[in-house]
């Protein structure tokens, strides 16, 4: 059977045995029959449930790869889920990522049934800030716009002017045409956005009693947090120098969730999206994703012919939740239920419109 690419998904038409040859030609030369023999199985079974249930299933690109390339109607970055989710006329959406995509969903579909097959599928950056913090910044510096990551959870997007993911931010931000952008909660994001765009950027320090601490005796036009992914921040530029000796030839890419210093190292930055596309459109002897390695796998999977170099220690704890098992139990037990209070989420979706209103 032939490899389909990452962004045609339509399972639910096949057998078992036919789960099992696609996933044999995408992942036999890393993974046992007996192994894609049960995944097929899972596969076939959640399939069969998502028709069942008139179900969506929506995929990260950080998805483990026999359930990425086997069970989502649609696979992609926070952006294009997000905008998936919006336009879904499913009564259920099974969302295989992380907690704040689900509640993303939930706040553009109040009235269908979101689902989240883990219920420690989290994210350091959405734990990294509160409501209450982007209260105290509001106060801190009156009038000034807040730009809020879709990586946070809702109550902090409820606070928020307009949402941004890794694929808009620096649009996001010079839609706004202020001079001074408040932007939440990726420091190294931040940090990125701030180059492209041209500005100064400061981050305030959270003292222990709650209250901030910032230097503006600088010239800035951003205020940033210093929230961090906790995969990206691994990533250094000794890393890439060592990869680039022992492979001359390799392209670099990047997630801007990576520091400043490591994205300007690195040959391409861009959402999981686009550094799929630039993957499958630039010839290159190798390359070296610097973000979860399930992607670089997935991508593997699609492109044979592709050579990935692997940090395979790279694995968010967050994505790495969701399994072909639990999928299968959230359809079967309708859990775990994503609900957001209809005095935030009203608030959160403000938000999150006007950054799909972007395009
Ligand atoms: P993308 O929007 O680029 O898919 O990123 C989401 C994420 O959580 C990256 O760590
Ligand atoms: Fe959050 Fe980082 Fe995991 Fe993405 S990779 S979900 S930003 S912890």
């Amino acid at each position: 059977m032939p490899v389909k690419t990452l962004t045609t998904h339509d399972h639910t038409q096949m057998s078992v045995d036919e789960i099992f040859a696609d996933l044999k030609a995408r992942m036999g030369a890393i993974s046992p029959d007996f192994e894609l023999q049960y995944k097929a199985e899972l596969a076939y079974e959640i399939n069969q449930l998502k028709v069942e249930r008139n179900a969506v299933i929506l995929g990260h690109n950080y998805m483990e790869p026999a359930l990425f390339h086997t069970i989502p109607d649609f696979v992609g970055d926070s952006l294009d889920l997000s905008r998936k989710a919006a336009r879904t006329d499913k009564d259920v959406i099974v969302f295989c990522g992380v907690r704040f995509m689900a509640e993303t969903a939930k706040i553009l579909n109040p009235t269908r049934t979101v689902l989240l097959p883990s219920e420690k599928a989290g994210c350091s950056l959405a734990a990294s800030i509160t409501a209450e913090d982007v209260r105290a910044l509001k106060e801190r510096f009156p009038g000034v716009p807040v730009v809020t990551y879709v990586n946070t959870y809702a109550d902090v997007k409820a606070e928020s002017d307009i949402c941004c993911t890794s694929s808009n931010a620096a649009a996001v931000v010079e839609s706004l045409g202020t001079d001074t952008v408040i932007f939440l909660p990726d420091e190294y994001l931040a940090g990125n956005v701030a180059r492209d765009t041209g500005k100064h950027i400061i981050y305030p320090v959270k003292l222990p009693n709650g209250s901030l601490l910032a230097d503006t005796s600088v010239d800035y036009q951003m205020i940033g947090w210093q929230g961090r992914c906790e995969v990206h921040e691994k990533f250094n530029v000794l890393d890439i120098e060592a990869v680039r000796a022992q492979y001359p030839d390799v392209v670099v890419l990047a997630h801007p969730e990576c520091s400043p210093e490591v994205v300007e190292a690195s040959d391409f930055s861009g959402s999981t999206n686009a550094m799929i596309r630039y993957v499958e459109e630039m010839q290159a002897p190798h390359y070296l994703l610097l973000t979860e390695c399930s992607m670089g796998d997935n991508i593997a999977a699609a492109n044979p012919d592709k050579e990935m170099l692997r940090l395979c220690t790279v694995r968010c704890p967050h994505m790495n939740q969701i399994t072909l098992e639990m999928t299968r139990d959230s359809l079967l037990y309708n859990q775990y239920v994503i609900e957001v209070p209809e005095e935030i989420r009203v608030r959160a979706y403000g938000a999150v419109e006007r950054m799909l209103a972007i395009g």
